[in-house]
């Protein structure tokens, strides 16, 4: 099962088990890791699940956000950085075992 790790605004770090298929976001809230809300439940729709990508594995998670994704990070609470991705839209796959995603100081 590919692991995840989470790197919050203040450096602390979660690495869980993220099952195949399921979506970085989820994979915080289901393990109980801070700093993603996920309002929507992945619609997508809200921006609280704003994350930023660690920079090594921008072009596995498929590159920068599309237009779209853009256009719904503009409402996201914290700075939008070129490494900036909807946790929802990055579905976990073998090649992604041991993403890192660095947290926003808020969601709100
Ligand atoms: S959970 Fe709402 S946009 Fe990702």
């Amino acid at each position: 099962m590919p692991k995840v790790t989470y790197i919050a605004h203040d450096g602390a770090r979660s690495t869980v088990d993220v099952p195949v298929g399921e979506n970085v976001m989820r994979g915080a809230l289901y393990n109980g890791v801070d700093g993603i809300a996920g309002e929507c439940g992945g619609a997508p729709s809200c921006a609280t699940c704003h994350v930023y990508v660690d920079d090594a594995w921008t072009d596995r998670v498929g590159g920068p956000a599309g237009a779209a994704e853009a256009e719904l990070l503009e409402a996201a609470a914290c700075e939008v950085k070129p490494s900036s991705r909807l946790s929802c839209q990055i579905v976990l796959s073998d090649a992604l075992d041991g993403l890192i995603v660095h947290l926003p100081e808020s969601q709100y």
